[in-house]
């Protein structure tokens, strides 16, 4: 089907037109783009001729310190309705957690809450992540301010939305709520149940990485074992036609000052590549690239897949258009960087150093910011994630690359190198880490996915189950159904249903004992 461009996807698509690509930002704009695209693919069926109900949108007050009585400051925070399921009172509400990016009307048309809405005759709500989208509080996005953004305040919004919003809609007070989340937004999910069990009845927790780490160089571990996935057109053949393609990019960052700059127009670096530093950049933009084929696998809206970029590195023909320099893999390297930029809109993949510090550390609100810098924060303070790849095996340049993620966090925060460890280590105590011991969390992962080596894939006793579905890629299970689905991801869906019913029946039994 043909849909046309709905409307809040403007200022989006602006932006990344002349947005930055550091590694990590490269990854993000993926996973914003595919979102979008599949979003605005359920809004058009939602909005269709017949169609009844559109999404609601709403604002909570809430506080920007929750944890301060005295602080009477507040912030503005967005939800989304769609109620057109909902038939009573006693109805489940099924609440769809936002993570580190915008929110749109498509949170809740499409993904297991909206799916699985009518069967249940289920209240959908999403609600926005506090400093991401339009919920960024109106004193912007200074140091100071942004101490008010952590996992933390956003748990504690979600259990504060959950008692405004059940008297607003005037929820039965034995409903059961249940969290949903994909990747980030996952492990809040899994934690909201796991911090506030009488507020959340279950949670159904997709690609959640719930372990904080430092260097997160199984990333690439995964990386190169999906390359060689004959599942989703990788083979052996693939994976060493990256590393001869990073290697040759390598040979020629080493040559002459006159190979850089073909060099830079080759592969989208804007600016030159005269300082280690900006040649890094596009190292890491690269290997992010290849990284987002794999963690976007299949997925409606991504622009390349596992099995294309293959068919690229190992020398399809037609890649040497004009100049045909360099060998095969490299130009098809050379190829995916115009596929993936030109999806994104982005005329550069990488920009020098200095630049992307200068634009994390802007802090004025910028409505249409993707949320770069409120990220980057969170990794510097809970997270790390930082994506290496200096171990032997990694497939790309073997850069250190962890030092320069942890100069940005003192560059744009001021954060030193042992406070951001700290802040990992403490992470983990406080949420458990990969053994959280919470009940009534489905885990879902995907074994393509690099992400799921730090979620929980085995389960945990029969109140924690799990989910691993075989060559499914990145939150793969919230993405619109499609007649290509695989019959494991089509049987993980089934199974997310029937553990569903499953906890609703209980809640059930246990309204029905509340009211004698
Ligand atoms: C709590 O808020 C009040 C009023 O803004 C402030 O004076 C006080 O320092 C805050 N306390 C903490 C621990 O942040
Ligand atoms: C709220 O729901 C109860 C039944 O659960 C009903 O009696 C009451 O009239 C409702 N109030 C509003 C304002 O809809
Ligand atoms: C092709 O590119 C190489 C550098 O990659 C350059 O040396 C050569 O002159 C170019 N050839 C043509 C015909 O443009």
């Amino acid at each position: 089907m043909d849909i046309g461009p709905v409307p809040w996807l403007g200022p989006l698509l602006l932006v990344s037109l002349w947005a930055s690509s550091a590694p990590a930002s490269l990854l993000r704009r993926l996973g914003e783009h595919i979102l979008r695209f599949q979003e605005s693919s359920a809004l058009g069926l939602g909005l269709g001729p017949d169609s009844v109900t559109l999404p609601k949108e709403g604002w909570l007050e809430q506080p920007l310190d929750p944890f301060n009585a005295s602080d009477r400051r507040s912030f503005l925070q967005r939800y989304w309705v769609n109620d057109q399921h909902w038939t009573s009172q006693d109805g489940p509400v099924f609440l769809h957690l936002g993570g580190e990016g915008s929110l749109g009307p498509g949170s809740v048309m499409r993904g297991h809450p909206a799916n699985l809405a009518p069967i249940w005759g289920a209240l959908v709500i999403s609600l926005e992540h506090r400093f991401y989208g339009l919920s960024i509080p109106a004193e912007g996005l200074d140091t100071a301010q942004l101490r008010f953004l952590s996992s933390r305040h956003a748990l504690a919004d979600a259990a504060s939305a959950r008692l405004t919003l059940s008297r607003l809609f005037n929820v039965s007070s034995t409903s059961p709520w249940i969290c949903f989340g994909g990747s980030y937004a996952g492990s809040l999910a899994a934690w909201a149940r796991l911090k506030f069990p009488h507020l959340f009845f279950a949670s159904i927790a997709s690609s959640a990485p719930v372990r904080a780490i430092l260097d997160f160089s199984k990333y690439n571990d995964v990386v190169s074992r999906s390359l060689m996935n004959t599942a989703i057109g990788g083979s052996l053949e693939c994976r060493a036609a990256a590393s001869a393609a990073f290697a040759e990019v390598e040979r020629r960052l080493r040559a002459s000052r006159g190979a850089w700059a073909t060099l830079s127009v080759e592969l989208g670096a804007c600016g030159s590549l005269e300082r280690a530093e900006d040649q890094a950049e596009l190292l890491g933009a690269l290997q992010a690239l290849v990284g987002g084929a794999v963690q976007y696998d299949g997925q409606a809206g991504a622009p390349l897949s596992v099995r294309q970029l293959c068919r690229l590195l190992l020398g399809d023909r037609g890649n040497c258009k004009g100049n045909c320099s360099g060998s095969a893999p490299y130009r098809g390297l050379r190829r995916a960087v115009q596929v993936v930029t030109h999806s994104l809109g982005q005329r550069c993949l990488s920009i020098p150093r200095a630049e992307t510090v200068a634009q994390l550390r802007v802090t004025e609100l910028q409505v249409s910011s993707v949320g770069d810098r409120q990220w980057l924060y969170q990794t510097c303070t809970e997270f790390g994630y930082y994506v290496t790849c200096e171990v032997p095996g990694c497939p790309f340049s073997q850069l250190p690359a962890l030092p320069s993620e942890l100069e940005l966090c003192e560059q744009v925060f001021g954060l030193s190198t042992s406070s951001v460890a700290q802040a990992v280590a403490q992470t983990n105590s406080y949420y458990g880490g990969q053994t959280p011991g919470a009940t009534q969390v489905l885990f879902i992962n995907g074994d393509t996915d690099p992400w799921h080596v730090l979620s929980v894939t085995q389960p945990l006793g029969s109140s924690e189950p799990a989910l691993l579905i075989p060559s499914a890629s990145h939150c793969l299970d919230m993405a619109p159904e499609r007649p290509s689905d695989s019959p494991s991801l089509r049987l993980a869906r089934q199974k997310v249903s029937q553990q569903l019913q499953t906890w609703l029946g209980l809640a059930k039994k246990s309204q029905v004992r509340g009211a004698v």
